[in-house]
């Protein structure tokens, strides 16, 4: 049986659990959130698909005593509106830090030993909040991270090339958030040096339109949700089929000892290991930098 639990049942909860129901990635699935109509609902609307959906999934909703021998849960709580707002993802850290907590907490109340998948914004201050919370290994908790900005980057450098974005490799790494950077070092488009084929104007500007692009889906819809849903199930996959992918993802790095987007290979006990890159002297000060960033929210809270 493979067991998921999902936190916070927002349009990004809502959207994975809707995708791993479609797809027959999780046989149980255990819905959670603070609003109780809202997760029923999801929890009806779900069960009203059954009939044709082409797979049988089984569904509880607010059950975290359901989550102690889950495989895998995903943390998707938080308030997108308090990020737009301020044009920054650290706009949600106070409230989404206490929320860490208390989720975190009651996660280890349940004696869950899986692995965590964390959404919630800021990704990597809040992917540290729950790793320590939970006492879960470091390995077993990491998010997102710029798993989903490097397929935006993916996506720009494709479209300016006239090239299916996955034609693209490389990494944005560091912070999900105004902080991060296209490594354009480890960029290569059908093995092509990115860097041979952008100048350094563009550089600069498809790095900033990654971390844009987010702001441009949430001011228009209110929210994202497909991409970092997509995002988040690969990663689920990964971690049920041991698939040990590749990619960047929120993880504890133990020379800046914060979680930042750098890559690592992710599989059945969450990373596997973290892949150490050769970057130029000028991108690594930029993860110092980014790595400072949310070390700093980190510290405020204490
Ligand atoms: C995103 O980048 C808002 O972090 C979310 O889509």
């Amino acid at each position: 049986m493979r067991k998921i639990g999902i936190i916070g049942m927002g349009h990004v909860g809502a959207t994975v659990a809707y995708t791993l129901f479609t797809h027959g990635i999780a046989d149980e699935l255990i819905l959670i959130d603070n609003n109780e109509n809202k997760v029923e609902a999801e929890y009806n609307d779900l069960h009203d698909t059954l009939a044709r959906n082409n797979y049988f999934v089984n569904v509880r909703m607010q059950d975290w005593e359901a989550l102690k021998d889950a495989d895998l849960i995903i943390t998707a709580f938080g308030d997108i509106a308090a990020s737009v707002k301020t044009g920054d993802r650290f706009g949600e850290f106070n409230l989404n830090a206490k929320n860490a907590k208390e989720v975190g907490k009651k996660i280890k109340e349940t004696g869950f030993n899986g692995v965590i998948i964390n959404i919630s914004n800021p990704c990597d201050a809040i992917t540290q909040i729950l790793q320590e919370t939970t006492g879960l290994k470091k390995n077993r908790v990491f998010g997102t991270g710029t798993f989903l900005d490097t397929a935006r980057m993916q996506r720009i450098v494709g479209e300016k090339l006239g090239q299916d974005p996955r034609n693209v490799e490389g990494f944005v790494l560091g912070e999900h958030g105004a902080s991060q950077f296209t490594a354009w070092s480890t960029v290569r488009v059908n093995n092509k040096i990115a860097l041979q084929l952008f100048d350094e104007e563009d550089q600069e500007k498809i790095s900033e339109q990654s971390n844009k692009n987010s702001f441009k889906v949430a001011n228009g819809k209110g929210y994202t949700s497909y991409a970092i849903a997509t995002c988040a199930v690969k990663l689920v996959q990964a971690v049920f089929s041991d698939a040990r992918l590749y990619c960047p993802v929120s993880t504890y790095n133990p020379e800046f000892k914060t979680y930042i987007g750098y890559p690592a290979i992710v599989g059945r006990d969450g990373i596997e290991e973290v892949i150490e890159l050769k970057l130029t002297a000028e991108e690594h000060q930029k993860l110092e930098a980014s790595a400072d960033k949310i070390k700093e929210h980190l510290e405020q809270l204490k």
